[in-house]
């Protein structure tokens, strides 16, 4: 497997990974981890809550070449595919909120921040960040829904076993992406694990509210939802919000 690197605390294991890839080459598969970020990036701009040594906070490293660049999204499927298959190990419902938040019943007990950088048409690096909640048992930040593996599994779990298992299952899914058949295999399977993939469910588009059903995950990561009234309408990222009812 290749190395993984511990430190005790930095601003975020992503900038931390693009630091060292501008000093020196690193071996894909290269993780990250962190007792403690300073400055933890969530998406959006937000702020990653994660309590000192008490979660799994770390980076990984890709070069994925042979993907496009807009079929990047393939990427953060594999990645959170991953982590539902780890996660799965230990808990029941864990599913994945489209884009790629983990969550387990209602709740968020895992964020990923992707930052890919391009040359082209072409990946040159992914820096793939995975903050999952697994000790923790009090949050203080304003984040509506966070859910630990302590909170609904019994006992503290070891930190570094499951870094192991997670890197190995994230390389082992990135290997297989060179197969033709894989990436419609892992399409399939992305959309299977989805976070409210049957029935309708409230929606938010910046303007009202409306209830939709999810018809598909495009290859380019477009969310396409079913209205009431039987209209089809494709959302990007940012631009639809799941309502918690
Ligand atoms: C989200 O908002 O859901 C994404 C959270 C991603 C957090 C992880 S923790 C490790 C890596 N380093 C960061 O600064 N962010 C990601």
């Amino acid at each position: 497997m290749p190395p993984v690197i511990h430190i005790k605390e930095t601003d975020s294991t992503n900038n931390y990974i693009k630091e060292l890839l501008s000093l020196q080459d690193l071996e894909e598969g290269t993780v990250v981890y962190s007792d403690f970020q300073t400055a933890g990036k969530g998406q959006q701009g937000n702020v990653w809550e994660s309590e000192c040594g008490k979660n799994l906070i770390f980076s990984i490293v890709l070069y994925p070449d042979m993907i496009r660049a807009n079929q990047q999204f393939v990427i953060s499927q594999i990645v959170s595919l991953a982590v539902v298959r780890v996660l799965n190990k230990y808990a029941n419902n864990i599913t994945i909120k489209w884009p790629n938040d983990i969550y387990w019943n209602e709740k968020k007990i895992c964020g990923v921040l992707i930052e890919n950088s391009l040359v082209g048409e072409t990946i040159k690096e992914s820096v793939c960040g995975i903050g999952i909640n697994v000790n923790q048992t009090e949050f203080i930040s304003d984040a509506p829904n966070p859910v630990s593996l302590r909170q609904i599994t019994d006992g503290n779990l070891d930190l570094e076993m499951l870094l192991y298992d997670l890197q190995e299952t994230i390389l082992d899914n990135y290997s297989k992406l060179a197969e033709k058949e894989y990436a419609e295999h892992i399409a399939c399977e992305y959309k299977s694990a989805l976070f409210r993939r049957e029935g309708y469910h409230l929606y938010n588009d910046g303007i009202s509210d409306f209830y939709a059903q999810i018809i598909d995950v495009e290859s380019n990561g477009m969310l396409v939802l079913k209205t009431e009234d039987e209209t089809i309408r494709k959302f990007a990222f940012k631009e639809v919000k799941y309502l918690i009812t």
